[in-house]
């Protein structure tokens, strides 16, 4: 094994394992150890302003980047051919799908970023950790937009479909193909590098809020804002707690 192949088997196998055993045990070991810091830890009381417009792009741009990559690494190139979507309609889907995401989220991380570095008190709130994970995080979505923008869309393009995603798709049934990454341009392979070093922080950072996304909240009745003007008049049965969307008035106490 000469030493550029020992390099590629550390960054290309051995890592992305670390990585991922990393990624579990420190969300179990998170959890059982510091439920009360499962949090986003907000910042929300010390700035709104900027929050409310980059806080949405970030969410919204990371979400569509995440399907994307679903689609992208794990869907293999076979099936969608065999669903009759032609290579070149698929190409053409997922530069517009990814310019898309690049743009949310560069514009939002963006703005956090110059949020929590310019406010004060949302700077007194940031961790030494909270500054590493957004550093990974510029880096990692950098080359992502490198790759995306400046590859595929304005560059000769790039079918990482036939190298990177077997060789991610080889990481889930054990047998990575160090020689499909390797065949990539260096910017895919450092991309992915960087990705699962911030996949082995994730459990240590205020990013476990990813997991307690309130999903819940599209099936929650409605909430009741009432006047606290005069006495409030029930009708017999009626009662002061939640009812759920739909039932009558006299339905049951939730
Ligand atoms: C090992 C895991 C990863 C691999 C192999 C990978 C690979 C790729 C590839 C091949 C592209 C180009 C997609 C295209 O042009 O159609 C891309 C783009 C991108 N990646 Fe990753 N990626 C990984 C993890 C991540 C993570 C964790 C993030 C964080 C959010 C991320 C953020 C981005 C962004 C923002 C783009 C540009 C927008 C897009 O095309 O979705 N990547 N990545």
């Amino acid at each position: 094994m000469n030493a550029q192949h020992a390099w590629q088997v550390a960054a290309f196998v051995i890592l992305p394992y670390v990585a991922l055993t990393v990624f579990v045990v420190g969300h179990v070991w998170r959890y059982r150890f510091d439920r009360f810091g499962w949090t986003s830890r907000s910042s929300q009381l010390y700035e709104r302003r900027l929050l409310l417009i980059g806080a949405p792009l970030f969410h919204y741009g990371t979400l569509l980047a995440i399907l994307g990559h679903a689609t992208g690494l794990l869907v293999p190139k076979s099936w969608t051919t065999a669903l009759g979507v032609p290579e070149s309609a698929y190409s053409a889907f997922s530069k517009v799908a990814g310019t898309t995401a690049a743009v949310l989220v560069v514009i939002g991380l963006a703005v956090l970023t110059v949020r929590r570095a310019r406010s004060d008190r949302v700077r007194a709130a940031t961790s030494r950790i909270d500054w590493l994970a957004i550093g990974l995080l510029w880096a990692m979505i950098g080359l992502g937009v490198g790759v995306t923008v400046g590859y595929n869309v304005l560059g000769p393009g790039y079918d990482y479909r036939e190298t990177v995603s077997l060789w991610m798709r080889g990481i889930f049934t054990l047998s990575p193909s160090v020689s499909d990454i390797s065949a990539a341009p260096w910017i895919f392979q450092v991309h992915a590098t960087m990705a699962w070093l911030f996949l082995a922080l994730f459990p240590f950072t205020r990013f476990v809020h990813f997991w307690s996304a309130p999903v819940w909240y599209l099936t929650r009745p409605f909430v009741l804002y009432r006047r606290r003007r005069g006495e409030v008049v029930l009708s017999p049965g009626e009662s002061r707690g939640w009812r759920t969307f739909g039932r009558s008035s006299a339905g049951p106490r939730l």
